[in-house]
């Protein structure tokens, strides 16, 4: 049995992670602050310690006697980067400084399995994008994930910390809270057209997206911490497919069975038009099965709204 350290547990991503470890019959334990993340998303059997990701002596106790470390804690706003930018910085980056530097005062070589993001590419020259395409991030959140990733080769390189990061697309899921300001645009259309409510779409609808159900990323995680590399590499984590913002809702009003009631907002400023990754290297490294399509992973998410409300 081995025993993982899940930071940002509590969390979306996080808590399907720990629900995976838990049935292979791990020992997993949780940091993770409650800032957006919960106590009740955690399944009985977890051990949680409430802390903050950018406090050493919190993560070097949390860190003790694990056999890899999941650090997906993070201010997964590009809002907040925006509104905060030294505290999501804090949060972001010193927070992943932090993982890697309980380790190396550890004189471990624990691996790291680390959550970036697609933000690190800015607003890519072309579509579908490719690990190799130039990072050019256009948020303060993009920049931290970053520098998580120019961080994570000082560790590997320096220290001999195995490290992966994955560039997460737009993940989507059960427990993805629709109510919190930093929500995805799916849980929002989700929640809203399922209760018969009007949705507003930011701009003509056009912009597309790279979708990909919890599940899978949860997979790409698992496959992740397997490899134990020595040249801290990076891999999308996406569908290759891209969805219109309008295709997408348009989909949900189909499933829920409902009529769809979109109104176009204003553009949101400074919003990517494109996104969409391509998956062909985390296929051929990770050994990703096929992704769950949109349909079906829509329809988890519609059911599970369903029950939640019950
Ligand atoms: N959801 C997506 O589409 C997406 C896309 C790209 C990258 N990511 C990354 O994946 C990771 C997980 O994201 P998520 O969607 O599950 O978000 P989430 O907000 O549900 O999870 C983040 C967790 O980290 C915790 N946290 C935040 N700051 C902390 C701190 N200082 N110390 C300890 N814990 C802290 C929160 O309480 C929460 O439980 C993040 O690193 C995020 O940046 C997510």
């Amino acid at each position: 049995m081995s025993t993982w350290l899940v930071t940002g547990g509590a969390g979306f991503i996080g808590s399907h992670l720990v629900e995976a470890l838990l049935a292979r019959g791990d020992s997993v334990r949780v940091l993770d602050d409650l800032s957006t993340g919960h106590r009740h998303n955690l399944p009985p059997g977890v051990t949680l310690i409430v802390g903050d990701v950018a406090d050493p002596d919190a993560v070097g106790q949390a860190m003790q006697g694990v056999d890899g470390c999941f650090h997906l804690a993070a201010i997964a706003s590009v809002e907040k980067g925006i509104t905060d930018w030294l505290g999501t910085h804090r949060a972001n980056l010193t927070g992943t400084i932090t993982v890697f530097d309980a380790i190396r005062r550890q004189g471990g070589r624990i691996p790291v399995v680390y959550a970036s993001s697609a933000a690190v590419y800015g607003d890519a020259a072309s579509v579908p994008i490719g690990e190799t395409e130039p990072c050019r991030p256009l948020s303060g959140y993009g920049a931290d994930k970053y520098g998580c990733e120019l961080h994570a080769r000082v560790a590997s390189h320096v220290h001999g910390i195995p490290t992966v990061g994955l560039r997460f697309f737009n993940v989507y899921g059960p427990r993805q809270d629709p109510k919190s300001p930093y929500s995805g645009v799916i849980s929002i259309f989700c929640e809203r057209i399922a209760a018969g409510m009007a949705i507003t779409i930011n701009g003509d609808g056009g912009q597309t997206r790279d979708f990909v159900y919890v599940a899978d990323v949860v997979a790409a995680l698992l496959a992740a911490m397997a490899l134990r590399p020595a040249d801290s590499p990076v891999f999308n984590v996406c569908t290759g497919r891209p969805t219109s913002v309008a295709a997408l809702a348009a989909l949900v009003a189909d499933l829920a069975g409902r009529p769809l009631d979109a109104r176009n907002g204003p553009p949101r400023a400074g919003e990517i038009r494109h996104s969409h990754g391509l998956p062909d290297r985390a296929n051929a490294v990770l050994g990703l099965p096929d992704r769950v399509t949109l349909g079906d992973g829509l329809a988890r998410v519609l059911h599970w709204m369903t029950e939640a409300t019950r």
